[in-house]
């Protein structure tokens, strides 16, 4: 679907789209379309339960006047409530509709809104910025679908009167798009497909975009120690990866890096302490925390954010097999700390170990925040609304709330204290990998914590909720959500670029 910004005019053809404030108050264009119509929008309107809410909206099939095919109506609701986040959702919702009525272009009219706290531009910018995010689609398997079953939006004109400053604003954010339509894809992947090696090979890609990208191999990960992660992937007759991305971003190029810790378990069987059958196809999605730190990169890099970031994932396939380690073992990670792995399906810890100690020993952050679909139990503690934040800081996690209001990500602050440390405590070990029946989430966040250095402000985010949507969003289509990237370029933007 491309996006275009252009002078407000009335089409030729196609859908044309007006806007309606609450309390069926007929914007500037809304207001044109009702004389060209010679009432048809009030008439409408009044045999409706259209109210110009943010949610509304109401279509009028070939209205005699306009040469427009139909005039949907939509609703920017109260002016004064009318944020950059509503106007997403809008745009999202707008695009849904254009596709469900199988048209191919259409054309928003927008025009200021006073006592709005957007601009016109802005206003423009973010309800394009929604319709591309919803306009996002899964669909390169499905090889018989007629063109019929597929979306119909080709193209969608903003007709806005500031094109210059509106063209400007979606810049950004369209970059930002970019990396989250990546890491929709990356996660949608199967497991067959998208594997270590071939993970890697994506996140090799940024290069493009000037992100300087490092693959390192199994043997490299042996000589640096990595016995925690080369536990995990020995089952797997794929190899494991760990990658390394760095954007040099900052006026000073030795400003110490903000970095991102991805989980990336291509396929998580559980490993000797299998999981059920039922349901373990979602395990495709395990390496969402990897997804999304590659699209965060490629967001970072494509709108050249004024930031020095690196990214580092681990990657691994969870399997059973002769060669898988046993529940029992014990591994020495790259820290030192050895730890006794009770459970092979409390993988992701293991994993994150190495890669959160070798983002720490080699890039020295100013903060480290990690992302993984850690564990069930945040699921059953939040269920599918709030990510788990974990922090050993308070800063830090004050701007990650901030950035998840701000952007519609949200997450719900979780605790840390010695006492559930002392759950995962071994006798053969430093510890285990697996605390008791209660807490599991925070276990596996103390866990994490073990392998962050004295003075590193650190959050772990927990998304094993957030990764995957069931159903559709105004502004996320089911499937693979890339929860995460809209939330840490926020991050990013709001606490750690140049001015
Ligand atoms: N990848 C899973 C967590 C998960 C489960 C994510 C369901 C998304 C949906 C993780 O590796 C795992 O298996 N965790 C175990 C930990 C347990 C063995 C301590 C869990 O949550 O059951
Ligand atoms: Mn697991
Ligand atoms: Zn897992």
């Amino acid at each position: 679907m491309k996006i275009a910004f252009a002078k407000p005019e009335l089409p030729e053809s196609g859908s044309l789209a007006v806007a309606v404030m609450d309390g069926r108050k007929l914007g500037l264009h809304a207001a044109q379309v009702e004389k060209l119509t010679k009432g048809a929008v009030n008439r409408a309107i009044a045999a409706s339960r259209f109210k110009g809410g943010a949610e509304d909206q109401l279509a009028l099939l070939a209205p005699a006047g306009v040469s427009a095919q139909s005039v949907l109506l939509f609703g920017l609701g109260q002016a004064a409530k009318l944020d950059a986040l509503t106007a997403q959702a809008v745009g999202g919702r707008l695009a849904a509709a254009f596709n469900a009525a199988g048209e191919k272009e259409a054309t928003v009219l927008l025009e200021a809104i006073p006592d709005g706290s957007l601009s016109e531009a802005e206003l423009a910018a973010n309800l394009a910025y929604g319709a591309l995010l919803r306009s996002y689609r899964f669909d390169k398997y499905k090889t018989k679908e007629k063109p019929e079953q597929k979306p119909s939006l080709k193209r969608l004109t903003i007709g806005v009167s500031e094109t210059g400053a509106a063209k400007k604003a979606f810049d950004p954010l369209e970059k930002i798009a970019e990396g989250i339509r990546l890491t929709r894809d990356l996660v949608s992947e199967p497991a067959n497909i998208i594997y270590p090696e071939t993970l890697a090979a994506e996140a090799k890609t940024l290069e493009e975009l000037d992100v300087d990208v490092k693959i390192l191999g199994v043997n490299e990960m042996k000589k640096l120690g990595m016995g925690a992660l080369l536990g995990v992937a020995q089952g797997s007759a794929r190899e494991a990866r760990l990658v390394v991305m760095r954007w040099q971003g900052a006026d000073d190029a030795k400003a110490r890096p903000i970095a991102f810790i991805g989980k990336g378990v291509t396929f998580d069987t559980g490993g000797i302490s299998i999981k059920p059958a039922a349901g373990m196809e979602d395990m495709k999605w395990d390496m969402a925390g990897s997804g999304v730190v590659i699209g965060l990169m490629k967001a970072l890099a494509g709108r050249k954010a004024k930031v020095n970031a690196v990214g580092v994932v681990g990657l691994v396939e969870n399997m059973p097999s002769g060669t898988a380690q046993r529940p029992g073992d014990i591994v020495t990670s790259m820290s030192g700390q050895t730890i006794e792995v009770l459970n092979t399906d409390a993988e992701g810890r293991l994993v994150l170990a190495d890669a959160l100690w070798y983002a720490q020993e080699n890039y020295k952050p100013i903060a480290m925040v990690d992302l993984a679909t850690l564990t069930g139990a945040i699921m059953i503690a939040l269920g599918t609304h709030h990510a788990g934040l974990f922090s050993n800081d308070d800063t830090l996690p004050d701007r990650l709330l901030a950035a998840g209001k701000e952007t519609g990500e949200l997450l719900w602050r979780m605790p840390l204290a010695p006492a559930y440390d002392k759950l995962i405590d071994s006798p053969a070990a430093d510890m285990k990998n697996i605390g008791g029946r209660y807490g599991g989430s925070i276990t596996a966040a103390q866990f994490l914590q073990r392998f962050v250095q004295k003075g590193v402000p650190w959050a772990h985010l927990d998304i094993a909720g957030m990764a995957w949507s069931e159903k559709d969003a105004p502004t996320v289509p089911k499937g693979a959500t890339a929860f995460g990237v809209r939330l840490l370029d926020r991050l990013v933007a709001a606490n750690y670029e140049d001015k």
